[in-house]
């Protein structure tokens, strides 16, 4: 928990209410509506959720609502039948919905594609057949590697459609990320493209994940989807393996029908970082997943029929599986996928988007709003943004200053912020504001959502007004488990507290009962809302042969919001240049991807000790944000710390 965060929140006394014009067309329009909502939700969870769950589709309905029996093992509407992907497209084709647009989407280069609900239910029911024409079978694991794309919505729906289990790798990850996840789960086939637009240029996918699955032996097709389609573009395909999406789906037939998946069947993987070496698959099953996606969506949203809604996230993170895909289609929502970056062409490329599609809800990280600060007012300023009725932040804490930023510039005043917490396990949005009910708070995530019992405790379990943040009550959306790793579930998440959700998160609790997210307080770092262990790093460093120890930090920064430092110490008789700062980034390049090189690499001869051996990380976390270095009365030598200070300003 950083105390520069903790001393900027508890300076922040402005409030903002909802606007009338706003709060009179909301779904629900008042603080009241929200408390009494809440009240039920949390009085009687299970006629709630049954009630919410009335709203979607199942085959068969559950026998028991909640089965809370053998903590931390939640099962949420028991022995039910659904499928998610039946949700999210077949509900809507019988009325009007059917012809409208579900996802409008552009490219980089700005070649444009608009699918209604319809055209997404022949895409996705091809694929879903092309899939099993493969031989892919319900409870199957699929790896996908794709940019954003259609493709990459379409390939997700149809393993939902059939039942087998979706582990989408963000395509930033490197060829040894992609194999571990592979063998992780034992995936059988990868879906990818030939490559994808990066700032103008082709990124060369496929040869990634070539290179990958060369030692992956459960996979047995790789799915090749066309994207970038030039004369030059090198994409070798290898007969026995590599199928073209396009020849793969053509004679299919459009129609497939939906699997009955129970309430509790794995519905997708998604791997994140946490405290040790080993990225975590974390489970979502289909029932509760689905009812909390499409709930949060309808409500945090506060979705119109005639929304064009535009989440910026990758499909690659749980904020795209939930607030692009599932959630908003679930819903018939139309939303706008786009695949490029911010600043290509230029850096009012999201502003001509909005403007272009004339987007009403636009959901965005904190570090893009800092970026969007630093370039300045004149980029947004040069488009209409009057079709703007609501703004959302996901996956880091907002500093006051880029939320009044972003209130005053993108919002001209007019818009709702909701400051959505949640995580890739918790499903959805956990702490937020309902924008037709509650009085906002720069830099608060503000109160829970519906059926979420959020508190502050500390490592006793007593109530505090800042500690640890907690969840006293299961929700529908929760994680299920780590893929193949129970015992790590059960130590991660409930062992801090019986039977209550440790989520990793600081926070305080404000006299109106408002939380204020004060960031990870274990070893995970949060770099632009991209979570990454640092013993990840540390244990990159240490297979260099050069390297003896290092220790990775998270330190404040002012657009990444997180930055890491790696402090590492060198094996007798090498010298710490920079030619060795290249090999290292390089290794962090090939073993996780670009997005986790750390912001400098520090040689030093020793790292700050306990006498029994524990790297004191605080120190280090001291010296690198300049302040005065702590207690160091416990360390084994305490020059360290004075030749440390030293190198760090000297570097
Ligand atoms: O530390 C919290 C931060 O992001 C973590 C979850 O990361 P991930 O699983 O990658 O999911 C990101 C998208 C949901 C949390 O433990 N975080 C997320 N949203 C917020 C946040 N911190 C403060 N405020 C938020 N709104």
């Amino acid at each position: 928990m950083e105390n520069e965060n903790l001393k900027t929140v508890l300076e922040e006394k402005r409030t903002f209410e909802p606007q009338s014009n706003f709060q009179q067309n909301a779904k629900l329009q008042s603080i009241a509506e929200y408390k009494e909502k809440y009240k039920k939700s949390i009085e009687n969870p299970e006629e709630f959720w049954a009630e919410a769950a009335s709203e979607l589709h199942f085959f068969k309905k559950w026998d028991r609502v909640l089965n809370a029996d053998n903590p931390p093992f939640f099962r949420w509407f028991e022995n039910a039948k659904t499928n998610i992907c039946y949700n999210c497209i077949d509900r809507h084709l019988g009325s009007a919905t059917r012809n409208k647009a579900a996802i409008i989407w552009e490219g980089e280069p700005g070649d444009e594609q608009v699918l209604t609900y319809a055209d997404l239910a022949r895409k996705v029911n091809k694929m879903a057949n092309g899939l099993k024409s493969l031989g892919v079978k319900k409870g199957d694991r699929i790896a996908i590697y794709l940019p954003m794309i259609p493709e990459l919505a379409i390939s997700v729906l149809a393993c939902a459609r059939i039942g087998a289990v979706h582990s989408v790798i963000f395509a930033g990850f490197s060829a040894e990320s992609i194999r571990d996840r592979v063998n992780d789960c034992q995936a059988k086939i990868t879906i990818t493209s030939d490559g994808a637009w990066r700032r103008g240029k082709h990124l060369l996918l496929k040869n990634i994940v070539d290179q990958a699955i060369k030692n992956c032996p459960s996979i047995e097709k790789n799915i090749v989807i066309k994207r970038c389609k030039t004369e030059q573009f090198d994409c070798t395909m290898e007969p026995e393996k590599d199928i073209w999406y396009h020849d793969l789906v053509e004679k299919c037939s459009i129609h497939c029908p939906a699997e009955e998946m129970d309430s509790e069947d794995m519905l997708f993987l998604l791997y994140t970082s946490g405290t040790t070496g080993k990225p975590k698959g974390i489970i979502h099953t289909t029932a509760g997943y689905m009812l909390y996606s499409y709930y949060t969506s309808k409500y945090v949203f506060d979705l119109k029929p005639e929304d064009v809604y535009w989440c910026t996230a990758d499909i690659g993170w749980i904020t795209g599986h939930s607030y692009i895909v599932y959630g908003p289609l679930a819903n018939g929502a139309t939303c706008l996928m786009y695949e490029g970056t911010p600043n290509t062409p230029h850096k009012g490329r999201f502003w001509e988007l909005v403007e272009k599609y004339s987007v009403n809800i636009f959901y965005t990280a904190p570090t893009a709003i800092r970026t969007f600060m630093k370039w300045g007012d004149e980029w947004p300023n040069k488009y209409d943004l009057s079709s703007l009725r609501l703004l959302g932040t996901v996956g880091e804490p907002i500093n006051p200053e880029a939320w009044m930023w972003y209130h005053k510039v993108i919002g001209a005043e007019r818009c709702p912020i909701v400051d959505t917490w949640w995580q890739t396990e918790t499903g959805g949005m956990m702490i937020t504001p309902i924008p037709g009910c509650t009085t906002t708070k720069p830099g608060s995530a503000t109160l829970p959502f519906f059926g979420i019992d959020a508190c502050v405790l500390d490592k006793n379990g007593e109530e505090q007004n800042a500690g640890l943040l907690a969840i006293r009550k299961p929700w529908p959306g929760m994680l299920r488990g780590i893929y193949g790793d129970e015992e790590r579930f059960k130590q991660t998440y409930w062992s801090k507290w019986k039977n209550i959700y440790f989520p990793g998160d600081g926070a305080r609790k404000d006299e109106d009962g408002y939380f204020w997210i004060l960031g990870r307080v274990d070893d995970v770092v949060n770099v632009s809302g991209h979570r990454i262990g640092t013993a990840e790093l540390e244990s990159i460093f240490v297979s260099h042969t050069k390297v003896a120890e290092s220790a990775v930090i998270g330190i404040d920064h002012k657009i990444k919001g997180q930055a890491m430092v790696a402090f590492v110490s060198l094996r007798e008789g090498n010298d710490g240049n920079d030619d060795l700062i290249e090999e290292l980034k390089k290794l962090v390049v090939e073993k996780i991807g670009k997005f986790a090189i750390p912001e400098r690499i520090i040689f030093t001869a020793d790292l700050p000790k306990t006498r029994s051996g524990k790297i004191m990380r605080r120190l280090l976390r001291d010296i690198a944000e300049g302040r005065t270095v702590g207690n160091v009365t416990t360390l084994a030598d305490a020059s360290v710390i004075e030749a440390l200070k030293e190198k760090y300003q000297d570097d």
